[in-house]
């Protein structure tokens, strides 16, 4: 059956959940009635009814003055996986940063009549919109506040479930004083460029994470914005983007597109459609120099081919650089590395390295991200990677050698 421009809403929630159901992205029986009862297109008055009860589509509600989105109804699948992460029970007390209406109603659906939701936004026309559209679709109850989420939600009490829709950098410290003894915030949390909308416990005064999923968002505003450094490379052709730290040196990168390429590759390969989120995640957190490239589309003269034109992981050490690769297999692909600069044969080695570690040792692994207060010293963290944040220590910590992961615990006790 297909479900063209003259199909009803009904048809077209129906035909939407059962595709989120099928793909496994929504599990629970009470995030399933949530979004076969709330009208999404009543949510998104924007768009057409085809586009509003499309799966993977976010629908844009507000753009800056640059033309880049500020304000959305985030896409269906997202919002599930957000939904399924907090594992909200009824009689909730939840809270919302980023108010488009419609996450709110979800949200509200599943915490029942006996639960709360507050939900902030920074933007007055946000909220405004928001609270209009709740109004006319029964949710009154649902509180709508005007506020820099920095500061935490005002006068919402403790919550059992923080769930926060903006690209989030850093974790202030008013989101978890906010959170329950035992409760859980679910954010999309960028580290070294990486955002992955992570499920996290308080546990005291750190929060450790249960799951980390790949998924984009709008980027914050107010005192908690944080905008990546870009170092241009060949006119602005080629980007680095630095999520943390800096180049010692970055004048010594000036030339390094003139030398030849080194180009390796790595016996990794990957089956068509198969997640490498882990892979990304093992790359940012083993390499010091790690970064990732860009290729301004207009300006490519295709003297560079990564993997990703706009997100690439890349190593950099001193004047030479090396980036993943791709090439394509019999029924898959292989990585490679190319590597630029005095030194791109040792750099391509240490990223190839790398890979191949991750293949052999951390494949069906992923990683515990822990989130510790900023002044939290050395010697109290655990072992891994530390992104020192503004306001937070994180850590990204993988299994070592002869330890269960997370993700086997997981196979297992499906
Ligand atoms: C993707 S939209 C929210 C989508 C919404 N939850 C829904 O129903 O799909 C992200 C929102 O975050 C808001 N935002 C950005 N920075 C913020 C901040 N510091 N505090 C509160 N809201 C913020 C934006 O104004 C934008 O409306």
């Amino acid at each position: 059956m297909t479900h063209g421009a003259t199909a009803s809403p009904e048809a077209l929630r129906t035909a939407m959940v059962d595709q989120l159901v099928r793909a496994g992205t929504i599990r629970s029986k009470a995030v399933e009635a949530a979004f076969r009862t709330v009208p999404r297109h009543a949510f998104a008055p924007e768009a057409t009814l085809v586009q509003a009860y499309a799966a993977h589509d976010a629908v844009a509600t507000k753009k800056n003055e640059h033309g880049i989105d500020v304000s959305s109804v985030s896409a269906p699948d997202v919002q599930a996986l957000m939904l399924e992460q907090a594992e909200i029970q009824a009689g909730m007390r939840l809270g919302e940063v980023g108010s488009g209406g419609y996450n709110a109603a979800l949200m509200a659906e599943v915490a029942g009549p006996d639960g709360s939701v507050v939900t902030i936004d920074i933007d007055r026309d946000v909220t405004d919109r928001a609270r209009r559209l709740l109004d006319a679709n029964g949710y009154e109850g649902v509180r709508v506040v005007l506020a820099d989420a920095e500061h935490g939600l005002p006068d919402a009490g403790t919550l059992d479930r923080l769930i926060v829709t903006v690209g989030a950098w850093d974790i202030p410290p008013a989101w978890t004083d906010q959170l329950a003894e035992d409760g859980r915030l679910v954010v999309p949390l960028r580290t070294r460029g990486l955002t992955r909308s992570i499920s996290f416990d308080r546990d005291g005064d750190r929060l450790v994470s249960r799951s980390a999923e790949v998924c984009g968002f709008v980027t914050m505003q107010g005192e908690g914005e944080h905008i990546e450094r870009l170092l241009l490379i060949r006119g602005k052709e080629i980007g680095l983007r630095f999520d943390e730290g800096w180049p010692a040196d970055p004048d010594a990168l000036n030339g390094v597109f003139d030398t030849d390429r080194v180009e390796k590759w790595t016996g990794v390969t990957v089956a068509p459609g198969e997640p490498i989120k882990g892979m990304q995640m093992w790359l940012a957190s083993a390499l010091d120099g790690f970064c990732l490239m860009s290729v301004d589309t207009e300006m490519d003269t295709g003297l560079v081919a990564p993997q990703n034109k706009r997100a690439n992981i890349t190593l950099l050490d001193g004047d030479s650089l090396a980036y993943l690769a791709i090439r394509r297999t019999g029924d898959g692909a292989e990585f490679g590395v190319h590597g630029y600069g005095p030194n791109a044969a040792e750099v391509a080695d240490a990223l190839a390295e790398e890979l191949q570690t991750w293949d052999r040792d951390h494949r069906q692994d992923e990683p515990v991200i822990y989130v510790y207060p900023a002044g939290t010293p050395e010697a109290d963290l655990p072992p891994g990677r530390v992104i020192t944040k503004r306001h937070r220590r994180i850590v990204i910590s993988w299994p070592q050698e002869g330890q269960v992961s997370k993700s086997t615990i997981t196979e297992k006790g499906k």
